[in-house]
């Protein structure tokens, strides 16, 4: 099903896609997008390989798919050295869709674990995990990567890996086109999207500032040669952008949030929950034109009964929606 949409976009009709997002694109959220219209595929947020192991498919909040979802790709933080046999096999016997390599993620943490940037600079590495990978998991294939480090010959350095990727047997590849050491700054290089896809046969999927339809339609120059979009940041301000992308979709934004509060007590346990509500709020707030004391009110709120409180606050308001949220900075 995944397969299918990549391919058969090859052309500019991108697929629309729900970016990784550590601590936002979990079975909570996934549920929400699913049943305010979908998408064409939603990742999982970048999970450390070994984990999958440990947990279990039915209650994890990481791993766990509703019923009736979009295709899920899960996306892992990888090292060479990894049991990858054991890792894919537990994947493809709880019915994986797809799996996507992190080869992006810049934050101290993952490089101290030789994961995310850290394989993408280390190619011998790298290519042990794709071989390894492709050896062991039959099915779609993807990697998630930048541009590399701001350097020089940073072109080169991307071409070597784009051609790993091929040569490793990979089946498309994300890139979200900005430097390691740019993290957010500036607008994502949507020229790069052409270069990269003109080295490579590889799908590519363009992910980084593409907010909706207008966006992707103000680009579609750079973007032309990418087979899909995928949308991080403004999916979780508006869960229901995937649905509205060709039609206006009516809204009822309160009860949008009371609903992913609903879920994620349901999939978290009080204390995750709260934090993972304060979370999703920051994003959310973007849909109002007074959201930023909304946001703030929750973000401080000393326990998850007041943050209930304070938002139900804020909904009795009456706030008044903004019609393009902002997410620069967020
Ligand atoms: C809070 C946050 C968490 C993220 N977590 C991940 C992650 O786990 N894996 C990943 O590949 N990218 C991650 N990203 C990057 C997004 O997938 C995406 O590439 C980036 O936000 C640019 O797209 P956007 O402008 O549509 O948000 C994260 C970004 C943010 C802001």
């Amino acid at each position: 099903m995944f397969d299918a949409c990549v391919i058969r976009h090859r052309r500019f009709v991108p697929a629309r896609f729900c970016a990784p997002m550590a601590g936002y694109t979990h079975s909570a959220f996934r549920r929400l997008v699913a049943e305010l219209g979908g998408c064409g595929a939603l990742w999982t947020e970048m999970l450390a390989a070994r984990q999958i192991l440990n947990e279990n498919f039915d209650t994890s909040p990481w791993l766990r798919r509703p019923p009736h979802a979009p295709p899920l790709v899960y996306q892992l933080m990888v090292r060479a050295g990894d049991p990858l046999d054991r890792i894919l096999a537990r994947l493809a016997a709880h019915g994986a869709d797809a799996l996507d390599l992190n080869l992006a993620c810049d934050a101290l943490s993952v490089r101290a674990q030789q994961a995310g940037s850290a394989l993408f600079d280390n190619l011998a590495a790298l290519r042990t995990v794709l071989a390894s990978a492709r050896r062991h998991w039959p099915g779609l294939l993807t990697a998630k990567l930048r541009l590399g480090s701001r350097r020089p010959d940073w072109q080169p350095r991307l071409a070597e890996r784009l051609r790993l990727l091929e040569d490793e047997g990979a089946d498309a590849l994300v890139l979200h086109p900005r430097f390691f050491e740019d993290k957010f700054r500036r607008t994502a290089r949507f020229e790069c999207i052409a270069w990269a896809a003109s080295r490579t046969r590889l799908p590519v999927i363009a992910s980084g500032d593409l907010h909706g339809p207008e966006h992707v339609h103000a680009r579609a120059d750079s973007l032309q040669a990418a087979c899909a979009v995928m949308i991080g940041r403004m999916a979780i301000v508006r869960p229901w952008l995937f649905a509205g992308w060709d039609r206006p979709v009516t809204v009822d934004l309160p009860e949008i949030w009371r609903t992913m509060c609903r879920y994620i007590r349901e999939d978290f346990p009080p204390p995750v929950a709260y934090r993972r509500i304060q979370m999703f709020t920051k994003y959310f707030a973007a849909n109002f034109a007074f959201g930023h004391p909304f946001h703030a009110a929750v973000a401080n709120a000393p326990s998850l009964g007041e943050v209930i409180r304070r938002a139900e606050d804020f909904f009795s308001r009456s706030p008044a929606p903004v019609a393009e949220p902002v997410v620069a900075g967020l």
